[in-house]
């Protein structure tokens, strides 16, 4: 199989990847330069793995510009694992405050109720999760331990434009399908997250971005695969890392900073694919309906439906013999859904507003 046998993939996560980082990794898969043996062969306190794990550090601070008073720690568990580490380490006996915008906030918020005394200050399901709060609905207790939100509610495609104001209690956000899709102010963030299956690199490693006062809340207790401290003092190597995730996370930020011109570059191209993608939907007469606000769409991810579930059957069948695949809804909402990662090639987006077009011609009622 070859380039030429790759479809479209417009999966939400595990997704796509820059095809130059996976021809790289296929160029290094035997031998990794100055290593004689593969990426996933060498111990992970040897030094050309050291110069790996150093080399993506670097690259996430250049693309991010982020400040010296954060650690970067690449943590393993997915971004589940940190809907609890986040309230282990963080509450220290102290409530927190979610704003629920989406099922995967919602997820956090249930999984953070596990461990300690945490309050929804905002539930948008009121409003079928088709928008963001804004900054008048939401008030913070002053004594809370953090605020959290997710910045970019994958299945139901929504995304803050802008972050709320929570003055001096440190944010917490979910970031996983929007990293390093725009340039943001990390410092605006107590701590910011993402799982990497989506914009940052393969499934198996989850990078955490944490202001280092908070490290200090860490208790002895939490243990030690579960301590912000103890990882970010072992300089996330407290065991074997995911070595290979983590290798691919260098390729991806060596992509993002050489071949894109980084993040500012790399959002110009997001918004001009999400036009392309919403214009398809807008101009259709309500073929397609998106599911979102318009003015809190995402430009990552794109739910939309059609005018019965059969259509909707029937659109992903024959999509996939046109060669875009991955297109269904999320298992619990059903519907369509297009994810259009950074990786996600112009074209790709391109063709499949053709094919909207084309589809909707050929079954309008
Ligand atoms: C916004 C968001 N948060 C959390 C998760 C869970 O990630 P993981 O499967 O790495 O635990 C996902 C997965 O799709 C997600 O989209």
């Amino acid at each position: 199989m070859s380039e030429a046998d790759r479809f479209y993939n417009f999966s939400a996560g595990p997704a796509v990847l820059p095809l130059p980082v996976l021809k790289k990794a296929q160029e290094e898969l035997l031998c990794l330069t100055g290593a004689g043996a593969s990426v996933m062969e060498i111990s992970h306190r040897s030094k050309s793995f050291e110069l790996i794990i150093e080399g993506a550090e670097t690259n996430i601070r250049t693309l991010l510009n982020v400040p010296d008073n954060y650690h970067v720690l690449f943590l393993q568990g997915g971004a589940l694992l940190q809907f609890a580490m986040i309230p282990m380490n963080l509450l220290n006996g102290k409530p927190a405050n979610y704003v629920i915008s989406g099922t995967w906030s919602k997820k956090a918020f249930s999984e953070a109720k596990l461990v300690g005394n945490v309050q929804s200050v905002w539930d948008g399901s009121n409003f079928s999760y088709k928008r963001k709060p804004s900054a008048g609905e939401l008030k913070f207790e002053t004594d809370a331990a953090y605020a959290y939100v997710c910045s970019n509610e994958t299945i139901e495609g929504i995304q803050y434009q802008e972050y709320p104001n929570t003055n001096e209690l440190p944010l917490i956000c979910d970031s996983s399908s929007d990293f390093f899709s725009r340039p943001v102010d990390v410092e605006k963030f107590g701590l910011l997250y993402a799982c990497a299956q989506k914009n940052i690199g393969p499934a198996g490693v989850t990078v955490v971005i944490i202001r280092d006062d908070l490290l200090e809340r860490s208790s002895n207790k939490i243990p030690s695969l579960l301590n912000y401290k103890k990882i970010a003092d072992a300089k996330s190597m407290l065991n074997t890392p995911p070595c290979f995730a983590i290798y691919m996370v260098k390729l991806v930020t060596e992509w993002l900073l050489r071949d894109i011109g980084g993040l500012g570059n790399m959002y110009e191209i997001n918004q001009e694919k999400a036009a392309l993608l919403y214009e398809a939907i807008d101009s259709s007469n309500g073929f397609y309906k998106g599911h979102a606000d318009k003015e809190f769409r995402s430009i990552m991810n794109v739910p939309f439906r059609l005018p019965s579930e059969e259509l909707d059957k029937k659109f992903q069948n024959e999509a996939m013999r046109a060669g875009l695949t991955s297109l269904g809804g999320h298992r619990s909402v059903g519907g369509l859904r297009a994810s259009i990662y950074n990786a996600m090639p112009r074209e790709g987006v391109v063709k499949l507003c053709g094919f909207m077009a084309d589809f909707a011609q050929k079954n309008k009622s």
